[in-house]
């Protein structure tokens, strides 16, 4: 057979061989299609089915699969793109067959632990995709003799504190104040909480963990080397891995600890507290965190409006000593012995959770948040002190917003002790206090969701005088799509090195160089992930 008649072959073969290719690309992408779900039959051990944790669109129950865990109500309308699959991993090896098989077929794969991802990117995607959903893996062995514990990802905050507790009164965790929280974004994004001055981040205190990396090795920190183990304590494990569990070292808290909230309107005399709680709370003792939470209310006089500062504080320590504290260092704030609660430590979780403290602790262990809203974020970090003009402007600008809060939580102590190469998160010595905005609704609908999200982002762009620039900095933990997306074309790295050098500065560079030696084919990306180095042009 000549060569021409060969290529002629090849020439009426085409069409049928791009027609074949374009089936097998779609239906890889297609809840009909089986190759996925025989593999991961095919992958799983027979002592451990995979079947009952897999959910199709076929399946009755896989919207309340896929709901149980959208914590942002944004992200639940009939127009977000839904999975075509949910693997509710039931062991480890589902875990696995998930990663492998996945891999084969380079499909994208969302992690969701607890869901709380700000843009929902533990469930949602611009691609079709599936979600590997971890909550069923929520396994908690508190160790009090060598105080530690080894917590699994699919566990919540709630359920972390509530069980060192059930061993303890004398321990505790630093780590996040919303009890339904999931420990795998959580931890992975570097975690704070209200004992950040004292400890230090969630990843601080991190000394272990178990993973499933992009060949399904289960490996731990011993076999998965001290770069993977740096990367994965804050710089997303999403980006590098399945993460499993994490083995934490609890911290010593007081049988008691003290906290209060004392609000002041502008009225009362806010400004002056507020330009005074700069110069406190950020140098005054580790035992104690004051965060400053602002908003704006209706004003004593008909139809004004005023900025309100809350104050809440969590001490560790009693309230005698924290009102000779404050009242020598802080005593602007007029806190008094009425102020304060005196409490356990797991208790204090409740009234920072705003349940009350006599709520019997139990409702730590509800998965379910008491309610749901419609919310956006964005965070800021604050190098220098705001002048009283300052904060006076900003009071005029939430006034013309009005549905906008910020949330200030100071720094210092152990956060300004810890190098910011221990770990990806780079936050630490020369900042104040990160920022928070918040904007939060109610209403169902496209007009309305922007519109908020535009206040949101309009407060920001008003902040950019007070805050951090070159770069202006972000915590992964409130993720924010603003920032930049990856579309995980030819321009990854370029595209992800913008969001990459506001979450991680200089460690990017690093996290950039891991990421390529253990998932070099990019198999664990998302919106918001670590790229690739760019391949040198031949
Ligand atoms: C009400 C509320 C309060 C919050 N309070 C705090 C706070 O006090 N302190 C703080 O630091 N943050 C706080 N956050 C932010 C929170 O820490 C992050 O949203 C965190 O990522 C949530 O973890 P999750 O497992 O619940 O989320 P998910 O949405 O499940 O996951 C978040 C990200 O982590 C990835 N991921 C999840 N599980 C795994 C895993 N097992 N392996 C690898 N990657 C995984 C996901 O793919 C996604 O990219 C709060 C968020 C909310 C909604
Ligand atoms: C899945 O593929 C089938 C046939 O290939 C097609 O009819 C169906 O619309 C696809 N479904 C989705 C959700 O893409
Ligand atoms: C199942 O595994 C066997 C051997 O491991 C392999 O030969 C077979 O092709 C696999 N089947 C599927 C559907 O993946
Ligand atoms: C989903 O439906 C399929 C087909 O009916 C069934 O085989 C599978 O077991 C179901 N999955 C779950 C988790 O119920
Ligand atoms: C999410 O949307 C579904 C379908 O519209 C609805 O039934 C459900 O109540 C919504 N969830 C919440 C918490 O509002
Ligand atoms: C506690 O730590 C000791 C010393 O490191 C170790 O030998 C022991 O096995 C640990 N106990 C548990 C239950 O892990
Ligand atoms: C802690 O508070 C409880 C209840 O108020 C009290 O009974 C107990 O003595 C306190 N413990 C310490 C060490 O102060
Ligand atoms: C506000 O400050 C002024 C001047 O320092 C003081 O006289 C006044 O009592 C303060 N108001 C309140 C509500 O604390
Ligand atoms: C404010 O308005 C309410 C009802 O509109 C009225 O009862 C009240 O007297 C007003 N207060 C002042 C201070 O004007
Ligand atoms: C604030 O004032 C407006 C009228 O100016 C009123 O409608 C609203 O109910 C008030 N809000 C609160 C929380 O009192
Ligand atoms: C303590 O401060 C609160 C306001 O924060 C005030 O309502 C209360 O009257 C004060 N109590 C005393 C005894 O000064
Ligand atoms: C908390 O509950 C107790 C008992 O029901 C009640 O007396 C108290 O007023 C409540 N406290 C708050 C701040 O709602």
């Amino acid at each position: 057979m000549g060569a021409l008649s060969l290529s002629r072959i090849i020439l009426l073969l085409l069409p049928i061989l791009l027609l074949l290719s374009f089936l097998r690309s779609a239906s890889a992408a297609n809840s009909s299609d089986n190759t996925f779900v025989n593999c991961l039959v095919n992958q799983s051990n027979p002592s451990h089915p995979i079947t009952s944790a897999i959910f199709t669109p076929e399946n009755t129950s896989f919207s309340s699969v896929l709901q149980a865990y959208v914590r942002n109500l944004r992200f639940n309308t009939s127009t977000t793109r839904k999975p075509y699959l949910i693997i509710t991993a039931l062991h480890v090896s589902h875990v696995q067959a998930a990663v492998v098989c996945a891999q084969k077929q380079n499909l994208q794969m969302k992690i969701r632990s607890g869901g709380h991802d700000y843009e929902g990117v533990s469930y949602v995607a611009e691609v079709p995709f599936f979600i590997l959903d971890m909550f069923n893996l929520r396994f908690i062995e508190v160790d009090i003799k060598n105080e530690t514990a080894w917590v699994q990802a699919g566990a919540t905050l709630g359920e972390v504190y509530y069980r060192i507790a059930e061993k303890s009164k004398v321990h505790g965790f630093p780590a996040g104040v919303c009890p339904t929280v999931g420990v795998g974004g959580h931890i992975s994004g570097g975690g704070y909480g209200n004992m950040i001055r004292k400890y230090g981040l969630s990843v601080d205190n991190v000394i272990d963990a178990q993973i499933i990396d992009v060949q399904g090795r289960l490996l731990n920190r011993e076999s998965m080397g001290e770069d993977l183990f740096w990367a994965i304590r804050g710089g997303g494990g999403a980006s590098f891995a399945v993460v499993i569990s994490y083995k934490i070292k609890l911290v010593r808290v007081p049988e008691n600890v003290t906290v209060f909230q004392v609000r002041r309107t502008l009225e009362e005399n806010a400004t002056d507290i507020v330009y005074n709680w700069q110069h406190v709370a950020p140098y005054i003792d580790n035992d104690l965190f004051i965060r400053l939470i602002l908003d704006v209310v209706n004003g004593t006089q008909n139809g004004t409006k005023t900025v309100r500062a809350t104050f809440i504080a969590m001490y560790l320590g009693d309230s005698k000593s924290l009102l000779s504290l404050l009242n020598g260092k802080f005593p602007q704030l007029g806190l008094n012995q009425s102020d304060c609660i005196e409490t356990s430590w797991l208790k204090s979780v409740l009234f920072w959770a705003n349940f009350n403290i006599t709520t019997p602790v139990d409702i730590l262990l509800d998965r379910q948040p008491p309610s749901l809203i419609y919310l956006k974020r964005k965070s800021d970090y604050v190098k220098e002190p705001i002048s009283k003009e300052g904060l006076e402007g900003i009071w005029k600008k939430m006034i013309t917003l009005v549905d906008t809060l910020l949330y200030f939580n100071p720094y210092g102590g152990k956060m300004a002790e810890v190098p910011s190469t221990e770990v990806p998160f780079p936050h630490r010595a020369g900042n104040l206090w990160k920022v928070q905005y918040m904007a939060n609704w109610n209403q169902p609908g496209k007009e309305v969701a922007i519109q908020y999200i535009n206040l949101a982002r309009e407060l920001y762009k008003y902040m950019t005088p007070f805050v951090s620039k070159n770069p202006r900095e972000a915590f992964l933990n409130y993720k924010d799509l603003d920032l930049g997306i990856n579309h995980h074309g030819k321009d990854s790295y370029d595209e992800g090195r913008v969001y990459g050098e506001e979450y991680f500065k200089d460690n990017f560079n690093r996290l950039v160089q891991i990421k390529t030696k253990v998932d070099p084919g990019n198999f664990f990306r998302n919106e918001q992930s670590i790229p690739i180095l760019p391949q040198r042009k031949i």
